[in-house]
């Protein structure tokens, strides 16, 4: 199990969660009431699961496909840490911070 805290933009702890290895970060987002979209469900054709990682984590996942990368370049508030969650898969080990960026929403949340 991984420990998995969801932080808002302004580096508020919002929910922990601990989490099984491997399982998908953005339907571990919505299930713990985070305000990620993820409108097409993981197909990457939107950017409604925008996440900004540590620094020191981004190096515990695989790096983004040309793909992802095209669809952060649409999300607002992207930085050098910014991933689409429905790509990630929770990694063993050590605590992992997500931030939710700023202006994220989900009407249905
Ligand atoms: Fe659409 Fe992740 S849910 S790209």
């Amino acid at each position: 199990m991984t420990l998995v805290r969801f932080l808002d933009s302004a580096g508020r702890i919002d929910r922990e969660v601990e989490a099984a290895e491997g399982i998908n970060l953005l339907d571990l987002a919505q299930a713990n009431g985070q305000k990620l979209e993820g409108a097409c469900e993981g197909a990457m054709a939107c950017s409604t699961c925008h996440v900004i990682l540590d620094a020191a984590d981004v190096g515990r996942f695989a790096p983004p496909s040309e793909e992802e990368d095209d669809l952060l370049d649409f999300a607002a508030h992207v930085t050098r840490t910014s991933r689409l969650a429905c790509q990630l898969a929770v990694p063993a080990g050590d605590p992992l911070d997500v931030t939710i960026p700023p202006g994220a929403y989900n009407l249905d949340r």
